[in-house]
């Protein structure tokens, strides 16, 4: 009796160092059960990681979602108005329109971009100190920058809450830890369909109002804001991970600040995995061909992780042009895409918004943090921001969050299980991307590409 009880005591206390990763495997495989196995993973056994970029960059590598089963699951997620979320939209007419407006809209001179980022920074940061969840911190300062982005004014309150709720669902949803809220997505939705008058920029013509606001919702509100969300939140748990880098961060130029977020985003990619649908053939050599209506799956870890000494250290000198191992366009690190394929329209304003909140942040606090740092980071980035002025003892606290961390991964992996299951089979019965595509006439959405080289 007290040897199983005992014994009982220690699988319980062993809980934490076991099941989380084996209910992670658990759910890769329900996925792929309910999904279907689809997608040529790139690098992988067809095509190397020295032809990653060439066959990324291909013409014929433009589809974005129909004809993948992948494409129902990540319709689900963005709802609503998948259908007109930039990064879904085939190429054609529509996608033209639409990708014209978003570089309109993020034209902002740096000094005025660098501005109204310190200055989000700066009411975000008001009153905020002990231990806080770098995500969630994060939100409301990106739902103020993007609206400020696309209206020209200020972001009232009402409107802050509206977007950070809608992105935050978003990305909850996305990984599995809560459920979509429909609802509070359809009141932004509605929010922006009062205020479409009132853009900065004349918005895509041809399009229905509804059309326009989901395009909006889509690009500013919901990748905008989760987008640079995560970014921040990996960067300052990588801060508060390495003190070394976060002393000579906040003492040293930009130039330093650059390399630890270019080495962040190279370990922490926001996309896992970017796919393309193909619309032709791509010939790899005289015996293989890739056929048209294939998935690619372009794995940015894996690519990231190619081609670096020692991979998984962090280490921003790897981006030191007097240090670095390559000069930096050699690097396999391509944290915003690749130009020639629909690369990230932020690339440039993205990495400016960011040093200068990173600035604004090491200014005020010393970040302490002993979670787990992953990619796709559940738990939202623990993080203790003790002010600059007040006694630094992380100790205590840095002892219990590493011990709730570990027992909280042991619950939101069987959370992420359960739910993400449900999201899956929901996704596949509703098949919004594939249904679209069975009732739109076909000219509206499929052209080809652009002829880029090979
Ligand atoms: C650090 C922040 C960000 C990172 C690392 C990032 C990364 C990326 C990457 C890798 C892609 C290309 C994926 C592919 O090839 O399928 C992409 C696409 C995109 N990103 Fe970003 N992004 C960031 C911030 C933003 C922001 C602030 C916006 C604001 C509008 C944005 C809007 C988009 C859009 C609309 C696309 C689709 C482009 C197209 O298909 O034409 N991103 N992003």
């Amino acid at each position: 009796m007290v040897i199983a009880a005992v014994a009982a005591v220690l699988v319980l206390m062993s809980l934490p160092w076991w099941l989380p990763a084996r209910i992670v495997a658990v759910r890769a495989w329900l996925f792929a059960r309910i999904n279907g196995e689809e997608g040529i993973p790139v690098p992988g056994d067809l095509v190397g990681v020295e032809r990653f970029r060439e066959v990324y960059a291909h013409p014929a590598a433009n589809g974005r979602s129909k004809g993948a089963a992948l494409s129902d699951l990540f319709w689900y997620w963005l709802s609503p108005g998948p259908e007109m979320h930039q990064e879904h939209l085939e190429a054609g007419e529509r996608y033209d329109a639409v990708a014209h407006v978003t570089r309109d809209l993020l034209v902002v001179p740096r000094a005025q971009a660098e501005q109204l980022a310190r200055r989000c920074a700066g009411r975000a940061l008001e009153d905020v100190r002990g231990l806080i969840r770098l995500r969630d911190l994060m939100m409301p300062l990106w739902a103020e920058f993007s609206y400020e982005l696309v209206f020209g004014e200020p972001c009232p309150r009402e409107a802050r809450d509206l977007i950070a709720g809608n992105a935050n669902d978003v990305v909850t949803s996305l990984k599995c830890t809560g459920l979509r809220h429909m609802r509070r997505r359809l009141r932004l939705t509605g929010y922006l369909l009062d205020r479409l008058h009132l853009v900065r920029r004349p918005l895509p013509a041809g399009l229905t109002p509804r059309e326009q606001a989901y395009y909006l919702q889509g690009a500013f509100f919901n990748t905008a804001v989760v987008q640079m969300s995560e970014a921040m939140a990996h960067l300052l748990l990588v801060l508060a991970q390495h003190p070394d880098v976060q002393r000579r961060a906040r003492t040293g130029d930009d130039r330093y600040l650059d390399q630890v977020i270019a080495e962040t985003l190279r370990l922490y990619p926001l996309f896992g995995i970017a796919h393309r649908i193909t619309t032709g053939d791509i010939r790899l050599d005289e015996r293989t061909t890739i056929p048209a209506g294939s998935v690619l799956c372009f794995d940015y870890p894996e690519f990231h992780r190619a081609g670096f000494a020692d991979p998984g250290r962090f280490d921003p000198g790897r981006f030191d042009p007097a240090l670095g191992e390559r000069p930096a366009k050699e690097l396999n690190h391509i944290p915003f895409g690749v130009a020639a394929n629909r690369p990230c329209p932020a690339w440039r304003l993205a990495p400016i918004a960011m040093r200068v909140v990173a600035r604004e942040v090491l200014d005020r606090y010393v970040l302490d943090s002993s979670v787990t740092h992953t990619r796709s980071l559940p738990s939202r980035g623990p993080c203790l921001l003790t002010p600059r002025d007040a006694p630094h003892r992380p100790g205590p606290v840095l002892a219990w969050l590493r011990v709730r961390d570990r027992w909280e991964d042991v619950w939101r992996s069987l959370v992420q299980l359960v739910l993400g299951t449900y999201m899956v089979w929901h996704a596949r019965r509703q098949r919004l991307c594939e249904r679209h595509f069975l009732t739109e006439p076909e000219d509206r959405h499929v052209h080809p590409g652009p002829r880029h080289g090979s």
